[in-house]
């Protein structure tokens, strides 16, 4: 990652976790700071994301794994490429929901593909671009889905998928949690949203400093 002076943050989870409410807390806290913040999330944070977006949570039918699989890792190349390493490059932070680690969970364990060789896959995709700091928001199958807006019309492809998938994934996350403790930052999802904010904000506070 030699061009990268800014700092690389991702938010992970499952369903329901609050990444996106933590993410935007964290976005608002920093550029009250006076820092530079780009904010984005996989998949789709590009126009080529948006497409691709559709494409992989709607498309109806069949999709291969490795398609599957190949898709998230096209619109994260695409990213990385024209919004993350810009602006590393620039010194801002970026904030993104969803990384390779989403990859690594959902199509490695989830869809029992090799989560080396997806993890693999995206590291290509990425030229090897690693997150700073990952904070894996944790929680338990059963409340994620509960917080899912009942009133949603849609769910989308991965949200479909029965609860074995999702105790796959979660296991997953924890795994990678655990082997890589410097990268991860590991919080239960079922505190209050301003404690969990604050812990966060303590955690990047080190990385700042
Ligand atoms: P997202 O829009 O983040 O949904 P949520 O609000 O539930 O977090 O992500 C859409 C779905 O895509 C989500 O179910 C997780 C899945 N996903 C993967 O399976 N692999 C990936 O690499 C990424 C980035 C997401």
């Amino acid at each position: 990652m030699p061009d990268a002076r800014g700092l690389f943050l991702t938010f992970e989870g499952g369903d329901g976790s609050g990444k996106s409410t933590q993410s935007a807390l964290l976005t608002e806290w920093l550029a009250s700071l006076g820092r530079q913040v780009v904010h984005s999330r996989e998949p789709g944070g590009t126009e080529l994301g948006l497409e691709l977006r559709e494409i992989i949570l709607h498309r109806r039918g069949y999709m291969a794994p490795r398609a599957e699989a190949l898709l998230y890792a096209a619109d994260r190349a695409h990213n990385i490429a024209t919004v993350v390493r810009p602006a590393l490059a620039r010194g801002d932070i970026v904030i993104q929901d969803r990384y390779l680690d989403s990859s690594v969970a959902y199509q490695g364990a989830g869809r029992v593909l090799d989560p080396a060789e997806v993890r693999d896959v995206s590291l290509w995709a990425t030229e090897g671009l690693l997150p700073d700091l990952t904070i894996l928001l944790d929680l338990d199958v059963a409340t994620g889905r509960d917080r899912l807006d009942d009133s949603r019309t849609r769910y989308d492809r991965l949200e479909a998928e029965a609860a074995e998938f999702h105790h796959r994934v979660r296991d997953a996350y924890l795994a990678l949690a655990a082997a890589e403790p410097q990268r991860f930052l590991v919080l239960d999802a079922t505190l209050p949203i301003d404690e969990l904010s604050t812990r966060i904000r303590e955690r990047v506070s080190d990385l700042l400093a």
